[in-house]
């Protein structure tokens, strides 16, 4: 999704004008009464729930802190009867279902877009990734950030998430700084009949080769569960569409969240999600629905 870790996106410092962030989704009176400009209210209705809301004692009109998202957007805590490992991914498309404008979702997305693509990445162990869209957006390593620091360190989690990139050609260039110079090993997810010489290549880079596949391919619930063999259970996708149509279609996706551009874009772009489709149409649950700048941000969860 993001060209080069955009969840660098500096913070409202010295920017004119205030990106005010509302929530719509769960309901409470000040979504409803609530006119511009004016505060969010009380934090028993804005409580910093997983399920949503904001972090307790907010009043102020403004742009919400990482720290806020991260409360919003907090995987399911762990224990018994928790789904684990936890899948979820986070997509970017247009009002006419758009998930790339000239090949890139960079120009359909926006400020808040990349301050939540950032915190789903500040709260991943591991992110798992296509290997086109790597390729397309020039993907570089995630950084650890101060703003998840004291949170990663505290759930035992590395200093950034590690980068796990799906691929059957290994068609990858390893001198990349994503596979030589990551704070966390680069995992490339690939299947048993991987050309050796390329799997030698990714490895000499510095990359930990997984198999995940007895042919050329990935089997997508197989990838999942070899990334939380190696303890990495908080996962996020940022597909893309071919990716993520597969996580679809093989059920080992829990939760989209999913960022409505307020932008149309016509074209024959990419859905968020291709390739064969489900049988039956499966339904998800809406957990959170945020709005800034007409962007809406939504999280789904299976049930
Ligand atoms: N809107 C958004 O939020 C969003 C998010 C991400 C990407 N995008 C856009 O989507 C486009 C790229 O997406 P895409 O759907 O074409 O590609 P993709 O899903 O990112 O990557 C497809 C590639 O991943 C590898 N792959 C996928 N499934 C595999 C499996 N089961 N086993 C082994 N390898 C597998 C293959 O790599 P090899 O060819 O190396 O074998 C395949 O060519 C870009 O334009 C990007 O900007 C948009």
């Amino acid at each position: 999704m993001a060209a080069e870790d955009e969840d660098t996106v500096p913070h409202a410092k010295g920017r004119a004008t205030l990106h005010v962030m509302r929530r719509l989704f769960p309901v409470t009176d000040e979504t409803a009464a609530r006119p511009a400009g004016t505060p969010f209210g009380d934090a028993e209705a804005t409580g910093a729930s997983p399920e949503g809301g904001r972090p307790a004692g907010d009043s102020a009109d403004r742009e919400w802190s990482l720290q806020e998202l991260a409360a919003v957007y907090a995987y399911p805590e762990p224990g018994p009867g928790a789904r684990e490992p936890w899948l979820r991914a986070n997509m970017v498309s247009s009002l006419d279902g758009a998930a790339q404008h000239e090949g890139r979702s960079q120009p359909i997305s926006g400020t808040a877009d990349m301050r939540i693509f950032g915190t789903l990445r500040g709260l991943a162990d591991a992110v798992l990734v296509g290997a086109e869209t790597v390729r397309r957006e020039g993907y570089r390593p995630a950084r650890a950030r101060a703003a998840f620091a004291g949170l990663r360190e505290a759930a035992g989690q590395a200093p950034a998430p590690a980068i796990a990139v799906v691929s059957a050609s290994l068609d990858l260039d390893f001198s990349w700084p994503l596979f030589t110079s990551p704070l966390v090993p680069t995992l490339v997810l690939t299947g048993a009949a991987a050309a050796p010489d390329r799997v030698a290549a990714a490895e000499k880079a510095g990359a930990r080769v997984v198999i995940a596949g007895d042919g050329m391919g990935v089997d997508p619930d197989r990838a999942v569960r070899a990334l939380a063999d190696l303890g990495m259970t908080r996962l996020l996708t940022e597909g893309g569409p071919r990716l993520l149509g597969q996580l679809i279609t093989a059920g080992v996706l829990d939760e989209l969240c999913l960022t409505v551009s307020p932008m149309l874009t016509a074209g024959d772009a990419q859905r968020i999600a291709g390739g064969p489709s489900v049988a039956v149409p499966r339904r998800f649950e809406l957990v959170s629905l945020l709005e800034e700048e007409g962007f809406l941000f939504s999280r789904y969860r299976r049930p």
